[in-house]
C-alpha cells in the first residue's frame, strides 16, 4: 500500500515509524513531516490543515491509505472529503469528530449517553458566564467551546480568575471563533490517565492507557503544554478498570454517536479524571494523543498498520494486538519559552550518541534541516522514548539520552514517570 501520514509532531514520527516496518507499507509519504521523519518516509511541503492540497496530493501520488495524525484536518472534513475521492484514511468523520471540536456537543453527548462527566453549563454571552459564576462559585474550569490547540481551558480557582478566563475568551477573542461560546465546568480532583480504543460504527477494541505530564515545569508547575511526557501503561487503569472504562464511557459514546447519523471510526481518546467517586470524562479526542502516542507505538508488538487498515474497514475481529509487557516513557525536549514565545533555528547535536543507548527511540516533532544541519523548529522538538521492564529503568535510559543531547536552547522535565513511580 502507498501510504500518507498526515501531521509534523512526535506522534506522526511515531507512526511513521511503525508504518515503516510493516510488511503493507510500499511508499511511505508524510504532510508536512520534519527532519526525523524524513529519513523514513517522503515528506512533501502540505500543511495538515489545508484539506483541498492533501487530497489532490493523495490522488496525484496513487496513495492507498491515509493516516490523519492531528486534529485540526479531521474537524475539518479532511476524512470526509477522502472518503469521497474513494481512498480509504483512519479517523472520523467531520460530525464525528466534533466529539473533541465542540465542548459543548461533547458534554450533551455524554449526559445523553450517561457518561460520568463533571456538571457543566453553557454559555454564549459573557455577561450571563459571569452571573453563573456569582451564583456557583469556584473553583471552576472554563472552556473555550471549539479547537484551541490544548490552550482553551483555564482552570480558576477563585471568582475573579473565572471573570478574567471569561473576557480573555469571550471578550478578547483569544481563540477566535473557537471562544463564542464556553462551557463551566465543575473542578475535578484526582489522579488523571487517558485510553484509548480503536473504534468502528458500533464496535470498539481497547488499545491502551498512557499518562500524560501537561505542565510545563517539575512538580506540575508552570503553564499547561500539548504535553511535556508520557509513559504507557498509566498503572491506575488495571485490567478490571479498562473493562469498566470500555463498558461506562467508550461504548456508551460509540453507540450514541452511531445512533446519531454520525458513526465513529479511528482512535478514540478519553481523558479522564479519577474522582473519589470513579472515573469522570474531562475530555475526548479524535486522534491519538501526543506524545502519549510514542510509548504506545514503542509497547505495541503487533502491525500497527495491519490494525490501522483492519479498523478503517471495519474488519474489527481481524484485530488483534499484542503487546510488549514492558512500559515506555517518553520525555519531551522543548525549546526554552515554550508554551509562549520561543526563537526557530538553533542546532541541535548529539542524536547519534542519544539513540545509542538500548531500548532508547528519538521521535522528532519540531525539527528541520537547514543547510543539511538539524535544527530546532518549533515549541515541541524532541521526544527521547525508552521501553524498559520498568518505568524507573526506562526514566533512567530516557534520561541518560537526553544528556547526550547538545542543545543548548532546550529544555525538558526532569520529572518525568513520577506519578507511576511514586506507585512502588
Ligand atoms: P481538556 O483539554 O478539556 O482535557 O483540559 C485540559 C486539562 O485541563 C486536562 O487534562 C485537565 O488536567 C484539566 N481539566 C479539564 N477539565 C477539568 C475539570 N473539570 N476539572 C479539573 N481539571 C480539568
Ligand atoms: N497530550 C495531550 C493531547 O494530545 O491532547
Amino acid at each position: 500500500m502507498n501510504v500518507l501520514v498526515v501531521g509534523s509532531g512526535g506522534r506522526e514520527h511515531a507512526l511513521c515509524w511503525a508504518a515503516r516496518r510493516s510488511p503493507l507499507c510500499g511508499r511511505l509519504l508524510c504532510a508536512p513531516g520534519n527532519a526525523g521523519i524524513g529519513e523514513v518516509a517522503a515528506c512533501v511541503a502540505i500543511d495538515a490543515a489545508d484539506v483541498s492540497a492533501l487530497v489532490d496530493l493523495a490522488r496525484r501520488e496513487s496513495v492507498d491509505f491515509v493516516i490523519v495524525g492531528p486534529e485540526v484536518p479531521l474537524v475539518a472534513g479532511l476524512i470526509d472529503r477522502l472518503n469521497d475521492a474513494g481512498i480509504l484514511a483512519f479517523g472520523p468523520t467531520a460530525r464525528a469528530a466534533e466529539i473533541e471540536g465542540s465542548k459543548s456537543f461533547m458534554k450533551e453527548l455524554c449526559e445523553r449517553c450517561g457518561v460520568p462527566t463533571a456538571a457543566y453549563a453553557r454559555f454564549d454571552e459573557p455577561e450571563q458566564a459571569k452571573a453563573f459564576i456569582r451564583r456557583h462559585g469556584a473553583p471552576v474550569v472554563v472552556k473555550a467551546d471549539g479547537l484551541a490547540s490544548g490552550k482553551g481551558v483555564i482552570l480558576c480557582h477563585n471568582e475573579n480568575e473565572a471573570y478574567a478566563a471569561i473576557d480573555h475568551i469571550m471578550i478578547e477573542g483569544a481563540f477566535g471563533d473557537a471562544g463564542a461560546q464556553v462551557v463551566i465546568e465543575d473542578f475535578l480532583i484526582g489522579e488523571e490517565a487517558s485510553f484509548f480504543a480503536l473504534v468502528h460504527g458500533d464496535r470498539a477494541v481497547p488499545l491502551a492507557s498512557a499518562q500524560d505530564h501537561k505542565a510545563a515545569f517539575d512538580g506540575d508547575q508552570g503553564p499547561n503544554t500539548g504535553g511535556m511526557g508520557a509513559y504507557s501503561p498509566a498503572p491506575i487503569i488495571t485490567g478490571a478498570v479498562a473493562e469498566e472504562i470500555m463498558a461506562k464511557v467508550i461504548m456508551p459514546i460509540v453507540r450514541g454517536l452511531a445512533e446519531d447519523g454520525r458513526p465513529y471510526s479511528g482512535v478514540l481518546y478519553a481523558g479522564l479524571m479519577f474522582t473519589h467517586d470513579g472515573p469522570k470524562v474531562l475530555e475526548f479526542n479524535a486522534r491519538f494523543g501526543d506524545p502519549e502516542c510514542q510509548p504506545l507505538i514503542l509497547r505495541l508488538k503487533s502491525d500497527l498498520l495491519t490494525a490501522l487498515v483492519a479498523c478503517a474497514e471495519g474488519r474489527m475481529d481481524d484485530i488483534d494486538l499484542q503487546w510488549h509487557p514492558d512500559p515506555a516513557l517518553v520525555v519531551v525536549m522543548a525549546t526554552h519559552g515554550y508554551p509562549g514565545h520561543y526563537a526557530r533555528g538553533s542546532a541541535i547535536g548529539g542524536l547519534v550518541e542519544a539513540s545509542s543507548v538500548p531500548g532508547v527511540t528519538i521521535f522528532h516533532a519540531g525539527t528541520k534541516l537547514d543547510e543539511g544541519k538539524l535544527v530546532a523548529d518549533g515549541g515541541r522538538v524532541l521526544g527521547v522514548a525508552a521501553r524498559a521492564p520498568s518505568v524507573p529503568r526506562a526514566q533512567e535510559l530516557a534520561y541518560s539520552a537526553v544528556d547526550r543531547i547538545a542543545w543548548p536552547e532546550g529544555f525538558c522535565r526532569r520529572d518525568i514517570g513520577w506519578r507511576a513511580i511514586g506507585r512502588m
